[in-house]
């Protein structure tokens, strides 16, 4: 039911929204909403029960949902400009579900190179047990996506900005060659979130999170996020049913937490990003700098069209090789080297010597991993500090 709050905090800003979205479901009025910690509900008749056991019942059983979790649902599913959204476990757990929703064996998916590690994996280890291929593609032509097209295609699934050195995929491009073949698209939004790309505008059809990164924003929670139609949110939330992966009620509330303060969080990261970026780029310790909101960067037109801001993160070669890039790292002292991304502290992470150590140089180059490539999320800190901290590392 849409009630009369709803409906006016509809055509509210992303701010108002991100504090007032979703309805509280505490009787008493409390302004900070409660935690629903129960794994089970009661009913007083049979009757009551079985309703509740056939749809998306927030007081049935956790694992269908939670009214802590509902309230963090219909908030984000606000942000997103969605009728409906689904928590999940984690990132990976939304994945799986929004792909298993759109895909069945005998399918074929066509997937932007770059993507997330695991979902990588997903499209190229996992889903052809289950009889489902995938065709990786370079994705800043979206001609890429229309020549790899099969007549059992269903899914165009692509992320941006995209690892390793911030590739911007042109959304409405991509979701034109979708529509024209009648193929449903996937985008990961979990780099821009929401405030700076939302890409159910630019004609997507599903969006995706690792909501731990941005929404959740402050380094506190694990979870996932899928946000769509109410149809396909029904659908999704089948498979969750079935396969698990329901958020603890505890995350749904970090969640309601961190989320509060997205826009406030992205517009400072935004700014300081784009401080940082420009520090990089005229360092002479630096080989090249990888950022959408450099004018030399490749997606920037694409990028001006379809973010607000052009987000927290970004990479740099720094000179000297693997060594190099690992001594960078390790001397940071303000900016924690860390995997994950989206937070309120900065990460820095060189692939070639942790997550990439074991993967061969070959590959990995070919995936555009070179030897002294730092990828770092900007945090809330002052510009200034992360600015003299790069530098003291680089020196
Ligand atoms: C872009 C992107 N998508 C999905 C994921 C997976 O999310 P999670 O770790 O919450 O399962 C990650 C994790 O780093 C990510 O960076």
């Amino acid at each position: 039911m849409i009630d009369e709050k709803s409906k006016r905090l509809a055509s509210t800003g992303f701010n108002t929204r991100a504090v007032h979205a979703g309805r509280n479901p505490d009787p008493n009025g409390s302004v900070v909403p409660p935690i629903y910690q129960t794994s089970t509900f009661a009913f007083d008749t049979v009757a009551e029960g079985a309703d509740r056991a056939t749809r998306i019942s927030p007081a049935f059983y956790t694992r269908w949902s939670n009214p802590t979790t509902k309230m963090a649902e219909e908030r984000v599913a606000s942000l997103e400009g969605a009728a409906a959204a689904l928590l999940t476990a984690s990132g990976m757990s939304a994945i799986t579900k929004a792909v298993m929703t759109a895909v069945a064996a005998g399918d074929h998916v066509v997937c932007a190179d770059g993507v997330y590690s695991g979902t990588y994996e997903l499209f190229s280890k996992s889903l052809p047990r289950f009889g489902v291929d995938a065709t990786f593609v370079e994705p800043t032509d979206p001609e890429n996506f229309a020549r790899a097209l099969r007549p059992n295609t269903k899914l165009i699934y692509v992320e941006t900005p995209a690892n390793p050195v911030m590739k911007i995929t042109d959304l409405a491009a991509v979701s034109r060659v979708a529509r024209r073949a009648g193929v449903l698209t996937i985008a990961d939004n979990t780099f821009a979130s929401p405030y700076n790309t939302r890409p159910l505008e630019h004609g997507i059809d599903v969006v995706v999170h690792s909501a731990t990164k941005f929404l959740g924003g402050h380094h506190h929670v694990v979870l996932g996020a899928v946000a769509a139609s109410e149809e396909w949110i029904r659908r999704c939330w089948d498979q969750m049913r079935i396969y698990g992966g329901a958020p603890d009620p505890f995350a749904s509330w970090l969640l309601l937490s961190g989320v509060q303060t997205l826009g406030l969080r992205v517009e400072r990261v935004n700014a300081t990003t784009q401080r940082v970026a420009a520090f990089l780029a005229g360092h002479p310790r630096v080989e090249r700098v990888f950022y959408p909101g450099l004018p030399d960067h490749p997606g920037h037109d694409v990028a001006r069209r379809q973010m607000r801001g052009f987000g927290g993160m970004l990479a740099f070669e720094a000179h000297g090789g693997i060594a190099g890039g690992a001594r960078v790292v390790e001397r940071m002292k303000i900016m924690k080297l860390a995997v994950s991304l989206g937070g309120i502290c900065s990460l820095a992470t060189h692939a070639a010597s942790t997550t990439h150590l074991h993967v061969a140089r070959e590959e990995r180059l070919r995936q555009g991993i070179t030897d002294g490539l730092i990828r770092v999320s900007i945090g809330i800190e002052d510009a200034d500090d992360l600015i003299a901290d790069l530098d003291a590392a680089l020196d």
